[in-house]
């Protein structure tokens, strides 16, 4: 699906001055999350999921994405990882801030994420995850920018494909702040 501009439907946050356009409403992304919910729901019929959020951004998505998985056995798990590197590129190196809780070994993992851009994150966290003797691991990410891509990573569940412009809300921040936002917005370049 790709991304809309679309009207501020409702105006629960003042206006931040760094913030400019919504770009993907907060409607928009809970329906789209019923959508990828029930597609998860059909895909893991009758077997276990572990549910992988990366922290920190992947929180809001997250919250909607497990209310709409129906699946008893689903149960949570976080990792927070860092890129190395000087400024907001990733180098290609990461590193496992906080690993899993839990034991993966022959379970289905779905990574969520708010964004996948150069790839380079979730290609490691597939692979690591991978290695540890998962069953299945899928991505499932609020955001795919193409265009930034470096290595050949597809993600399973998309909510939306961005184009190429800095964005904040529902988990993407500037400088740590904005993540707040209940919905996706440009950022304003000045
Ligand atoms: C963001 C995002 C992914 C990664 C994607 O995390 O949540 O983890 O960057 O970028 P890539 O595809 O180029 O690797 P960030 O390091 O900004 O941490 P955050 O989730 O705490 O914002």
């Amino acid at each position: 699906m790709k991304w809309t501009i679309k009207e501020r439907t409702t105006k629960k946050m003042s206006e931040f001055k760094a913030v400019g356009e919504v770009m993907i409403t907060e409607e928009q992304i809970r329906a789209r999350a019923k959508e990828i919910g029930a597609q998860i729901t059909e895909e893991f019929k009758g077997e276990d999921i572990i549910v992988v959020g990366i922290l920190k951004g992947a929180l809001p998505w997250m919250a909607d994405i497990i209310k709409c998985i129906d699946n008893e056995n689903l149960i949570m798990d976080f990792m927070m990882v860092s890129s190395y590197g000087s400024g907001t590129k990733s180098s290609g190196q990461v590193r496992i801030v906080k690993d899993l809780d839990f034991v993966i070994d022959g379970k289905n993992v779905v990574i969520i994420e708010d964004i996948v851009d150069s790839g380079i994150t979730l290609n490691y966290l597939k692979g690591y995850l991978a290695q540890r003797n998962a069953k299945a691991v899928r991505i499932c990410t609020l955001l795919d920018k193409p265009t930034g891509r470096k290595v050949d990573l597809e993600a399973d569940y998309v909510g939306f494909e961005v184009p190429d412009a800095f964005i904040v809300g529902y988990g993407l921040d500037f400088d740590q702040r904005y993540r707040q936002l209940p919905y996706i917005s440009f950022l304003k370049q000045d």
